[in-house]
């Protein structure tokens, strides 16, 4: 606990992350963030606190309760380089930050990915710690050990698997995000619902961010390094990416898996895996979270479907993770005309 605030540590939600020697565990709750020091590693004598602009504008800050330094990023995913990365390693060389220190990025998900690359190629390798501050940050960016930065040719080319040793997911920062950064989040939060027979309908907000966390922790658990299980992380995402890339429509990232989870059971439903009830279901939870379940305005149906072919998990054609009787699976060989006339159909 701590003495100025009341908050314990004790009275989070806690997940555990299965990972053998790399276990650790994402905390989450109303102001979690205060019992940042009860989770920095004991060797640690000093803390490079990593954050961006928009976080401490909004009250959002930490005391590691440790000699600590403040490295404030822009706002946005563009701080996502390598140049970023090389800032930030020659800030902590400059200010004597040893393989014995930790690192505490504080935000979302860009900030995580930044801040936990830098961890781990720092020294080649030091502790990180996550305090997420989004909802999109909390129930993915935050879990999982995936690090990395933006390169010019895409998204999260460079990078490194490098699990924090523990995550805060503060539910009290959720407050002062702006509605279009709470709707993201949702639309990443409805994909859940469809992944492991998920029941978040009867959750609170913590319970039901604490739910996505452990469905994320189980297949990480299950798949570490990306081979197979985690690929149904990606539902919704292989639309979500095409209107992403295709950059004229304004959409977040959850917005546009919130489309793409709806395209997906329509899809699995032309191919005959799923009735015409889950494909309701698939409608009923976008919309219950008031997210779009048809494409944005104007969308262009041929340009989205050359996109697919573009897709990063593209390794046999276009693959799809789609809904089924044995849940959702990987799914190669669609008609580029089913493709487009499922488009049409979400219209
Ligand atoms: N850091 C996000 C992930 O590993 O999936």
């Amino acid at each position: 606990m701590t003495a100025e605030t009341g908050v314990e540590l004790e009275s989070a939600i806690q997940v555990p992350v299965d990972l053998g020697e790399r276990s650790y565990d994402v905390w989450v709750g109303p102001g979690v963030r205060h019992c940042l020091p009860e989770v920095i590693p004991r060797e640690a004598s000093r803390v490079a606190v990593v954050t961006q602009a928009a976080v401490a504008d909004a009250g959002i800050t930490v005391d590691p309760g440790i000699e600590h330094r403040v490295f404030i990023t822009d706002n946005g995913e563009h701080i996502k380089t390598l140049g970023a990365v090389e800032d930030l390693c020659r800030e902590f060389a400059q200010w004597g930050l040893t393989r014995r220190d930790a690192v505490v990025a504080v935000g979302g998900g860009a900030v995580t990915d930044l801040g936990g690359f830098a961890a781990a190629v720092y020294h080649r390798g030091i502790r990180v710690v996550f305090v997420s501050t989004t909802l999109l940050g909390q129930i993915d960016a935050s879990v999982g050990g995936k690090t990395g930065v933006n390169l010019p040719e895409g998204k999260n080319l460079v990078g490194a698997y490098w699990q924090p040793t523990a995550v805060l997911c503060d539910t009290e920062a959720l407050d002062t995000l702006p509605p279009e950064e709470m709707r993201s989040g949702l639309g990443e939060m409805a994909k859940y619902h469809f992944i492991a027979d998920a029941d978040l309908d009867s959750l609170n907000l913590p319970e039901r961010i604490a739910r996505c966390v452990e469905i994320k922790a189980e297949v990480v658990a299950a798949d570490e390094r990306e081979s197979g299980r985690r690929a149904v992380l990606n539902y919704g995402h292989t639309l979500a990416h095409a209107l992403e890339a295709h950059g004229q429509y304004d959409l977040r990232h959850g917005e546009a898996v919130a489309v793409g989870l709806v395209y997906a059971a329509e899809l699995a439903h032309r191919a005959g895996r799923i009735d015409a009830h889950r494909v309701a279901e698939h409608r009923q939870v976008v919309g219950g979270y008031e997210l779009s379940t048809s494409l944005p305005e104007g969308a262009d149906a041929d340009a989205l479907v050359s996109l697919f072919n573009r897709d990063k998990k593209a390794v046999d054609g276009v693959t799809f993770m789609l809904d089924g009787p044995e849940g959702i699976q990987p799914v190669t060989g669609l008609e580029s005309s089913l493709l487009r006339e499922t488009l049409e159909a979400i219209r």
